[in-house]
């Protein structure tokens, strides 16, 4: 008979001597071929176990077309140029943004997607019209390239860190009963972005960091991206606010059926897991594979403020659309998905401006302080 994912992990426990970090057990619950999460469930939409953005209209395609078209302005409208989805999951958002930008859309499109049974779900909705590959290594590199994502950096799988008795220590599964707990590896250094803070750190303090992870996913876009623009999606924070001493508990969680749980390590592939990006760490990873940062901003400033969100708004406010309206408050209004998911675009060879964003949302210079106080600490 066929392993489970729980035997499967069992197995690796064992062979690893009776204990298994964290990110090793994310990446089998989520992508192990055929049984992880992503490779069975349906995660998306109301009979799912969230919802993400394209699932509410298309004001989040509305703001992102209208950053890949200036994106593609700052690489002087080219002709011949690429766009890329990276964890497009069924494709919706794919689908939104090229019949938004119909007119200027790229004669070359391809979708990145890990799990194979959402790869198919994409080729089955796009047909000839999107290359879909598993990996980045699989996009040709090319001058113009504008890659966008939403939701994947927080799906990579993260290293869990505890402080005990002055000291942190890597976090890590063992087995229990008939499944699973925690138990405390090594003793392990703070992430780069946290090395201020984790001094102050109270006991009993979690964290999580996936720089490993994030630097391996940049430097394969730099290998695909001679000249381009990337724009991310996320929830999560600047280093300073992801690691400041009073955010004891860390921000990894389950969901399942629109809950969120903090308890990770039940049925593993049945329920997501996650955990929030830290944005500081990604553009410092980005800079590392030649990259510069153009522009941070909240989600809620980046919908809000988009020429082709703000036509649409105008549109529902004059045939009063109470749905649309609804939509557009959860999207951008910070108790909803305005404040805590970030916009990051970042470029090379390549420098892109969103004329629209009101100045005081631009948050791209508390980002460069940072990462300006990083370096002077390296
Ligand atoms: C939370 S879902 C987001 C789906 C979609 N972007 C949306 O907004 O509805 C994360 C997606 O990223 C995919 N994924 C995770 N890691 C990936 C990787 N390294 N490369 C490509 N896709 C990945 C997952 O399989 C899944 O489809």
């Amino acid at each position: 008979m066929a392993q489970t994912l729980a035997e499967i992990i069992r197995a690796e426990i064992r062979a690893r001597g009776g204990w298994l970090s964290f990110d090793r057990f994310m990446e089998l619950a989520l992508y192990a071929p055929g049984l992880g999460y992503y490779e069975r469930q349906e995660p998306f939409g109301e009979a799912g176990d969230f919802i993400t953005a394209p699932m509410l209209g298309d004001l989040f395609a509305r703001a992102l077309a209208d950053t890949i078209e200036a994106a593609w302005r700052a690489l002087g409208a080219p002709r011949d140029w690429l766009l890329v989805e990276q964890g497009g999951g069924e494709g919706a958002l794919l689908a939104q943004v090229l019949a938004l930008l119909d007119g200027l859309a790229p004669p070359s499109v391809y979708a990145v997607e890990k799990s194979a049974r959402l790869r198919s779900r994409q080729q089955a909705r796009f047909g000839e019209a999107v290359r879909v590959v598993a990996a980045p290594e699989e996009v040709p590199a090319h001058d113009a390239v504008v890659w966008f994502s939403n939701e994947l950096v927080d799906a990579f799988p993260v290293r869990v860190l505890e402080k005990r008795q002055g000291k942190l220590r890597a976090r890590g599964v063992v087995e229990r009963g008939e499944g699973f707990g925690w138990a405390l590896g090594d003793d392990v250094a703070p992430p780069q972005t946290a090395k201020a803070q984790a001094d102050a750190w109270p006991e009993g303090y979690l964290a999580e960091e996936r720089a490993r992870e994030v630097e391996i996913w940049r430097a394969q876009l730099a290998q695909a991206i001679r000249r381009g623009i990337v724009i991310t999606v996320d929830y999560g924070y600047l280093a300073s606010e992801l690691y400041r001493p009073t955010r004891a508990g860390g921000t990894l969680a389950a969901h399942r059926g629109h809950v969120r749980t903090d308890d990770v390590l039940t049925e593993p592939g049945a329920q997501d897991i996650t955990a929030h990006v830290d944005f500081t760490q990604l553009a410092l990873a980005a800079e590392q594979a030649g990259f510069a940062p153009q522009l941070f901003t909240s989600q809620g400033a980046w919908i809000a403020h988009a020429p082709r969100v703000q036509a649409r708004l105008a549109e529902a406010a004059a045939g009063a659309d109470a749905k649309m309206l609804a939509a557009a408050r959860r999207l951008v209004m910070p108790h909803g998905m305005g404040e805590t998911f970030k916009v990051l675009v970042d470029a090379r060879g390549v420098d892109v401006r969103l004329p629209w964003l009101a100045a005081r949302v631009d948050r791209t210079a508390r980002l460069k302080e940072e990462l300006a106080a990083l370096e002077a600490r390296a």
